[in-house]
């Protein structure tokens, strides 16, 4: 089946065409570059384009005749999004509302939306989140995505159906031969950030608020494995494609690891030492979010395979790879 997946140049999209291919499926991408690269587009076809672009959009679904639609793509910086969130409501909501109209028109009968644990904001307690939460975003990024997810349930009638899917933190990599891995330009995300501080390409390592109501003071999340996630889209296209019902489902592992435990297992697998400094909190940062996914085990039959262990070590051995660092 041919399937529509916006983002597909970019990190998880990436990932995610991946695992479509090994399904069976054609992972038509559609990404405009802006954060995306070319080199990360090697399993199906690829479009430059818009999402908000709406004839760009009708072309491709002429073309290639999409039944679903995977949506990744979006601006991801919540510290980003706090100086401009104009940006972040254009791309993250009003551009996916119209792609999602766009798409259903055209006889897209499923979609699948990337979503994001930056919708709870700030927990008032220390247990893993359900769906069922509070959903407070504490910062333009986390409303965008929210508001994305509403209009797309709007949107769901007999004719489509969907599931938001909230990661939590993504990170690691595919096996180094496929060539594709975290590439985030700047890289704002903790993972890469450690490696790039222990191969000596950052000076040191920032680590953004030390007096959180933590254990070691510093921020707890959630990371989930690249290739777990991308998993997780098959099981939600099956699951839509058996006319169940639209829903949001967490993805994350159920465990939690501060910023100093993940300096610690990166520094362990690189037999180094990371240079860090202490620096303030960032704006819109939440002090904990840990996934309950008893939600996604029991729609989607989906659990994670891997631990922080894989994920640091597929993610350096992506940072070591030739093509990473002919990257920069
Ligand atoms: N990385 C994480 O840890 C994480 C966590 C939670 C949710 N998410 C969500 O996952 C999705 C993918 O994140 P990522 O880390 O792969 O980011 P990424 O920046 O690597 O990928 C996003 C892609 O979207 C493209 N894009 C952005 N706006 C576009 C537009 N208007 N038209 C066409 N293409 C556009 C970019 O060029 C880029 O290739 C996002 O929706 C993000 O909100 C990511």
């Amino acid at each position: 089946m041919n399937i529509l997946l916006t983002g597909g140049a970019g990190y998880i999209g990436s990932h995610i065409a991946y695992a479509l291919k090994q399904a069976g499926h054609v992972p038509v991408t559609l990404d405009d570059l802006s954060h995306g690269h070319l080199w990360a587009v090697r399993f199906g076809p690829f479009v430059e384009g818009d999402i908000g672009d709406e004839q760009c959009i009708r072309a491709v679904c002429n073309e290639y005749k999409p039944k679903a639609l995977i949506h990744c793509a979006a601006l991801i910086e919540a510290a980003e999004s706090v100086k401009q969130p104009e940006r972040y409501e254009n791309n993250n909501f009003h551009k996916a509302t119209k792609l999602f109209e766009t798409a259903r028109s055209c006889g897209v009968s499923h979609v699948v939306m990337s979503s994001t644990a930056a919708v709870y904001g700030e927990p008032r307690h220390d247990r893993p989140l359900r769906e069922t939460e509070l959903l407070n975003p504490l910062n333009p990024y986390g409303v965008s995505k929210l508001a994305a997810e509403q209009a797309l349930f709007a949107l769901c009638t007999s004719e489509m159906n969907a599931l938001a899917l909230r990661y939590f933190n993504a990170a690691g990599a595919a096996e180094p031969v496929l060539e594709i891995g975290e590439a985030h330009i700047p890289e704002s995300h903790l993972v890469p950030r450690i490696i790039l501080a222990g191969l000596g390409k950052l000076e040191a390592l920032e680590i953004c608020g030390t007096d959180y109501p933590t254990p070691d003071g510093t921020a707890i999340r959630d990371y989930v494995h690249v290739m777990d996630l991308a998993g997780a889209h098959i099981a939600a296209l099956n699951y839509l494609m058996a006319g169940r019902d639209s829903g949001v489902c967490n993805l994350g592992t159920n465990k939690g690891f501060s910023v100093l435990e993940v300096v610690a297992a990166v520094a362990k697998c690189m037999g180094c030492n990371v240079p860090v400094w202490h620096g303030q909190r960032r704006a819109g940062d939440s002090p904990r979010l840990v996934a309950d996914y008893s939600r996604a085990a029991e729609w989607l039959g989906w659990q994670p395979k891997y631990g922080l262990k894989e994920i640091v070590t597929s993610a350096v051995s992506w940072h070591k790879s030739k093509r990473y660092q002919g990257l920069f």
